[in-house]
């Protein structure tokens, strides 16, 4: 590494490391000031999905600080981060067809709903074959590899299996997207559709359980760590992302660093992520752009009687940790990308 980078790599290491433990608006501002130029301050979800956050900030960032060895200099995930930087920017996608097909690994959570249903009407304008979970002859459970070939693919799918799956039909390329949210919030929201909605085996408010049993629930319903489960490979309910065997979280992060660098990232509350993607998908332009003009989901309105702990956001804070950070990295990840694809964004995109 030359002397440059590694002051560079410093550098976003602490506004990494930083990313790492915030949740609040006012300490992601202040964090963006200090990274400056790289957006780590996206947080405009809507407010009444966002319960209170509590005022006391200073002992949670000093409790998730002590907590972990995890994100330090001389943590190899945070080599691999900046390998990860530098890997080469995937290429635009320009016919999308059945041979090259558009992947959209939807994370759970994050606002992709309304992007699988952009992306099957707009499949079906232009006549091709969709494999998008919850449409057509798709079922919503159809988590496993599809049994036919599309050109557009959306589910919460598992990476080495569709990949291989795709090989074994002989498309052995593919172009990527995958949806980020901010991790604290994506938690949040996921206790309220899964834990209290879909699963109800949790209370409405969270308050009422302790904070290990909060952990225990968040864990065992498949809440946390969302982009290592959908990018890794290891599609387990349980991710080892953020393992304190070094050995397992390495190859978690590795092989899921890899394949999100196939992918463009987008961010629902980062408008400028849809532009890119609409510049590198330029036949479903007008999907990615109507994504700015989406609301995340409904089911997240907390009970204003429901006061939540310092307690129990801190094990939010903690379970998001690993997520955080892989979220701070694909963030600068898509502002690499955009400058690749700035020179298109100037032109007026269309979709017909
Ligand atoms: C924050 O919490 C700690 C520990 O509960 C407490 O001692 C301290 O007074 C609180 N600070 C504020 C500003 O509320
Ligand atoms: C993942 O591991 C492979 C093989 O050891 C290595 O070549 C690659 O650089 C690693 N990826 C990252 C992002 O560090
Ligand atoms: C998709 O098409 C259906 C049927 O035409 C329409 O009702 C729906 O609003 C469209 N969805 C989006 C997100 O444009």
């Amino acid at each position: 590494m030359s002397r440059w980078s590694l002051l560079a790599a410093k550098a976003w290491t602490s506004c990494l490391l930083a990313a790492g433990v915030l949740a609040s608006q006012a300490q992601a501002d202040d964090l963006s000031r200090h990274c400056a130029g790289d957006d780590v301050s996206a947080l405009q979800v809507r407010q009444e999905e966002i319960p209170k956050v509590p005022s006391n900030e200073s002992l949670s960032l000093q409790q998730s600080a002590s907590q972990s060895q995890m994100f330090t200099e001389l943590d190899p995930v945070m080599r691999m981060i900046g390998n990860f930087l530098r890997l080469p920017y995937p290429e635009p996608n320009q016919q999308i067809r059945m041979n090259r097909p558009l992947i959209f690994m939807h994370q759970a959570k994050s606002g992709g709903t309304s992007l699988r249903e952009l992306l099957y009407n707009a499949s079906m304008r232009k006549g091709w074959k969709p494999y998008i979970q919850c449409y057509g002859a798709v079922g919503c459970q159809d988590f496993q590899a599809p049994k036919t070939k599309a050109a557009v693919y959306a589910g919460h799918f598992c990476w080495d299996e569709f990949a291989q799956n795709l090989h074994h039909r002989g498309v052995n390329e593919f172009s990527c997207v995958t949806n980020f949210r901010k991790p604290f919030y994506r938690i949040l929201s996921c206790y309220s559709y899964r834990a209290v909605g879909v699963r109800k085996d949790a209370p409405e408010c969270m308050a009422k359980l302790s904070p290990d049993q909060l952990r225990d629930v968040l864990i065992q319903v498949g809440c946390v760590n969302e982009p290592f489960r959908r990018l890794s490979g290891e599609c387990s309910v349980i991710s080892h992302a953020g393992d304190f065997s070094s050995q397992a979280r390495s190859e978690v992060w590795n092989s899921t660093l890899r394949n999100l660098a196939q992918c463009v990232p987008l961010f629902l509350e980062e408008p400028q992520s849809m532009k890119v993607a609409a510049a590198y998908f330029p036949q479903l332009s007008g999907s990615f752009l109507s994504l700015a003009h989406v609301s995340l989901n409904e089911n997240t309105k907390y009970n204003a009687k429901c006061n939540i702990p310092e307690s129990h956001y801190n094990v939010i804070r903690e379970l998001a940790k690993s997520e955080e950070m892989l979220y701070a990295t694909a963030k600068r990840r898509m502002w690499h990308l955009r400058s690749k694809v700035a020179s298109l964004l100037e032109e007026e995109p269309q979709d017909h």
